[in-house]
């Protein structure tokens, strides 16, 4: 790998396209203030880098020239089959083939959803194409099918990380478990769209970028290798359910699970009826993960052999789910809570008194504060809130106190 002067020091670049998302910004995030080597990353937006149009992709590389690129870019879960097939395949395409060009490694994340369903699936257990499948799962299968032919063929050193639900502090469109959460704090999920027993992987968003550094660092042993990056041990969707809900101290959902025809007859119906509202002018629209309903029915747990048996060493081996759950549910009802996402919890998240009056009646005080340069440590002057640390998926060691 080459290597730049950074500050005076030796450094190498890289470019993280997708750094905006959930999963991109925690990468950026880590090589931005918890890399201990001296690592430069360009996060350009979608917006200055689409992986959509080619001519980007050449350009901005042909100019920035790094080291290594990082793609966590990805279409809408549920975006129609040609924006699925721009994004989540030709773009990855174009930027391994870029990669070859610039002799440089390209990081590939993928999802579990383009491996079969069931218990301890390992890397090489890919779904067969079907019609049936979504757009999401087709477009991403297609690409690792692709990445893994290049570097037979053309020599693309590359590695995939292929994640299942991530859970992490840096999701700004709530997807995935994110939006579980939500449901069950926004008190929408009455009883429980699921069955008993269900078992899921899930993948510690925190840690991810600790690993992309180890790859980059260990290219001969993981040029050409595709690795199942979640937590050792599965967890069951009710007991998690239950678990949040039991943080919450809230009432429902209550413990019945609804079986899932009725759950799949009803998401129909209330499909129709959206449908029938948007003639109104009225935008209503079921929540994109409903894509995968059958999965909330299907355990589907990967086995993470060959990254506990490389050599990566986990920074946090006692770090799950369920240990962040509490850090996770205060960071993100805050956030709900200040954007009027929901209402349940205002009265306990509820701004200091002093603070909306100040806003309210005597905002040259806090332009004062913020013009001297106080504006997140007035505190008891003119009653600030302390700020939730955003930035927390950044500072693995520090969760552990
Ligand atoms: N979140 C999960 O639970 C989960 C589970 C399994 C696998 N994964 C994988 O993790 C990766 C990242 O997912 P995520 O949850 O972080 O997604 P996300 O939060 O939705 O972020 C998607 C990112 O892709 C960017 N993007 C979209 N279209 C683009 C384009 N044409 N050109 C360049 N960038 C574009 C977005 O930028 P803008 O915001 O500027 O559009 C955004 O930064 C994906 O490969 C996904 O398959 C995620």
């Amino acid at each position: 790998m080459g290597t730049r002067k950074l500050a005076g020091k030796e450094s190498r670049q890289g470019v993280v396209i997708g750094g905006s998302g959930l999963v991109g910004g925690t990468i950026v995030n880590y090589f931005k203030s918890k890399c201990p080597e001296p690592i430069d990353v360009l996060a350009p937006s979608s917006k200055k880098l689409s992986i959509r149009e080619p001519a980007d992709i050449h350009n901005y590389l042909q100019e920035k020239k790094p080291d290594f690129i990082i793609n966590a870019a990805i279409a809408n879960i549920n975006s129609d089959e040609q924006l699925s097939y721009e994004v989540n395949y030709l773009g990855p395409l174009t930027l391994a083939r870029a990669s070859i060009k610039l002799q440089i490694p390209y990081i590939h994340i993928s999802s579990a959803a383009t491996l079969e369903l069931g218990m301890d699936i390992g890397e090489d257990r890919k779904k067969q194409f079907t019609t049936g499948m979504s757009n999401y799962t087709r477009s991403k299968l297609m690409a690792e099918k692709t990445l893994e032919y290049l570097f037979r063929q053309e020599g693309l050193d590359y590695t995939l990380i292929r994640l299942a639900a991530v859970y992490g502090n840096h999701d700004h469109k709530i997807q995935g478990i994110h939006r579980m959460l939500f449901s069950v704090a926004d008190e929408s999920m009455p009883v429980l769209f699921t069955k008993r027993g269900v078992l899921h992987s899930y993948s510690n968003c925190r840690k991810l970028p600790y690993f992309i550094h180890h790859t980059l660092n260990h290219r001969r042993e993981f040029a050409g290798g595709d690795y199942n990056f979640v937590d050792k041990d599965p967890v069951e969707l009710v007991d998690l359910i239950m678990t949040i809900k039991s943080y919450l101290q809230l009432n429902i959902p209550k413990e019945i699970c609804v079986p899932y025809v009725l759950a799949r007859s009803g998401q129909k119906s209330v499909g129709v009826l959206l449908k029938l509202l948007r003639k109104f002018g009225l935008k209503a629209q079921l929540p994109s993960e409903l894509v995968f309903l059958k999965q909330f029915y299907v355990s589907q747990t990967l086995n993470s052999d060959r990254l506990r048996n490389s050599s990566f060493a986990d920074p946090a081996p006692d770090e799950t789910i369920y240990s962040r759950l509490p850090e996770m549910i205060l960071y993100y009802i805050d956030r709900w809570s200040h954007q009027n996402l929901i209402s349940t919890y205002n009265e306990e998240m509820k701004l200091d008194k002093d603070f909306i009056e100040t806003f309210q009646h005597n905002p040259e005080a806090l332009m004062g504060a913020a013009h001297q340069g106080a504006v997140r440590t007035v505190g008891g002057e003119v009653g600030w809130r302390s700020e939730q640390q955003a930035d927390s998926d950044a500072r693995p060691e520090e969760a552990h106190g």
